[in-house]
């Protein structure tokens, strides 16, 4: 087995558990194929969160068997979310496949799929293990790393299937964090985002000797030489405390810029969808967090179409989306997940109502995105550099603290921070120019 392929599905925990796979693999000697039909050895890293993700795994799987049909030596291994909900039924919904594992098992994918000296063990393996948090992460971005805090969520949401594939919450020691911090900023990392599925929960479960919290933490790795950003996602709003707010008030790396997750802007709703805070208490945390957090960026994650949210509830919805006035959005269509609570509530919303209220919901979000990244023209922002455009080479991209894209024309390398005035707005990106470099 030479080369393999990994193809990802789902949030940035995925994506970093991606890193550590092709990191895995390549320090075993396997290299990355360009394409899928290049391959020896095709991983699908997977997501279950919503019936569209696995509409398009199966999809993919389809063609993945046809290309075994043509090679039978291929090997097909399927891992993450969806491998971990399925896990009963996997190989016999896809016979194509041979390895199948769950997101807490990804330090046995070596050995599983006959590259660690074995021939491949078919079958389905693992579950919840531990951090893979010695593997080498092949990182996709030179100058930002994903660091993992925490693994698993606590939380109760009716709607969703996370707990149930990514189990009880389990923070990971502080000393390695750290570690992990340090080593990465020897390495030329300059921005790190602290991932978590409710990371302002991190720190609860630990022993007594270590016990700590996540404000505390913040502080831990504002205090590491060369990180010059700190971001952190999701918080859960009914976490998020005043030690964090100082926290972030006080360390100059964790930059102005937080996700919060709405939901719904329906008290009755975010009950039944076991949130447990209500419209007023988001709406006071988002204020709180504005008045102590100047030029604070705000996103948030919203869904529309939970059983039985009325026009009046999605009516509320609109009116905490343009009191809140987010720079970003996520928007979702409210999608049934077997063994989930929501999923057998009655008064299911019917799919063409679904769609209509995403539309309505899309429009606004866009319209307050724009009007926002408007308001920046001409300021000077500081730009990290990611890289060159995607599409346009002679142009770099970059982020602003806020988590902006800019997007510039100049030459530069992936890490630098510049100045960057900025000349024009969409409801996505900032264009501009080189102001200055920022001086170190
Ligand atoms: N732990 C994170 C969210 C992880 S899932 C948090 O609570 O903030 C990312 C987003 O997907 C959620 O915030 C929610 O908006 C959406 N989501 C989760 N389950 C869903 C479902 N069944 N249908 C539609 N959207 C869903
Ligand atoms: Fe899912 Fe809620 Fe946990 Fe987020 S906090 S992962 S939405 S159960
Ligand atoms: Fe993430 Fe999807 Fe799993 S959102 S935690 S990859 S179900």
């Amino acid at each position: 087995m030479r080369r393999y392929h990994l193809t990802t599905f789902g949030c940035q925990m995925n994506s970093h558990d991606s890193e550590r796979i092709k990191g895995m693999l390549e320090s075993l000697g396997l290299g990355e194929a360009t394409s899928k039909e290049d391959a020896d050895l095709v991983v699908f890293n997977t997501c279950t969160i919503r019936e569209k993700p696995d509409t398009k795994l199966s999809a993919y799987l389809g063609d993945a068997g046809a290309r075994k049909r043509e090679n039978p030596d291929l090997v097909i291994a399927v891992g993450g979310c969806f491998a971990e909900a399925q896990q009963e039924r996997i190989f016999d919904l896809y016979p194509q496949v041979d390895v199948a594992f769950g997101p807490g098992s990804i330090p046995h994918l070596g050995d599983w799929v006959g590259v660690g000296g074995e021939g491949v063990a078919r079958g389905r393996f693992g579950t919840h293990e531990h951090f893979a948090g010695h593997l080498p992460p092949h990182r996709e971005r030179a100058a930002h790393a994903w660091v993992q805090v925490s693994m698993g969520c606590n939380s109760t949401c009716s709607y969703c299937i996370v707990p149930a594939v990514r189990g009880r919450e389990q923070s990971r020691r502080p000393g390695d964090i750290i570690a992990e911090v340090t080593r990465l900023a020897f390495d030329g990392v300059r921005e790190i985002t602290l991932l978590g599925q409710n990371v302002n929960s991190w720190g609860r479960d630990l022993s007594p000797d270590i016990r700590t919290e996540f404000g505390e933490l913040l502080r831990a790795c504002d205090a590491v030489d060369g990180i010059e950003r700190i971001r952190f996602t999701s918080p859960h709003p009914k976490d998020f405390r005043e030690p964090v707010i100082a926290a972030m008030a006080e360390c100059d790396a964790v930059c102005e810029h937080i996700h919060l997750p709405l939901q719904s802007g329906s008290t009755r709703i975010l009950k039944a969808m076991r949130r447990t805070y209500s419209r007023e208490r988001y709406l006071t945390l988002a204020a709180r967090l504005r008045e102590a957090i100047p030029d604070l960026a705000l996103g948030t994650d919203v869904i529309v179409g939970f059983p039985g949210e009325t026009e009046a509830d999605f009516a509320e919805t609109l009116e905490v989306v343009e009191g809140v006035r987010y720079d970003s959005a996520f928007t979702f269509i409210y999608s049934p997940r077997r063994g989930t609570d929501a999923a057998v509530m009655a008064d299911q919303i019917p799919e063409p109502l679904k769609h209509e209220r995403l539309e309505r919901l899309v429009e606004v979000v866009q319209r307050i995105a724009a009007e926002k990244n408007a308001e920046r023209v001409g300021n000077i922002e500081q730009v990290l550099v990611e890289g060159p455009s995607r599409t346009d080479p002679t142009l770099l991209r970059g982020r602003t603290r806020r988590n902006t894209t800019v997007l510039f024309p100049g030459v530069g390398e992936a890490g630098n921070l510049v100045d960057v005035t900025i000349e024009g707005s969409t409801s996505t990106t900032l264009r501009g120019s080189i102001a200055s470099a920022v001086p170190a």
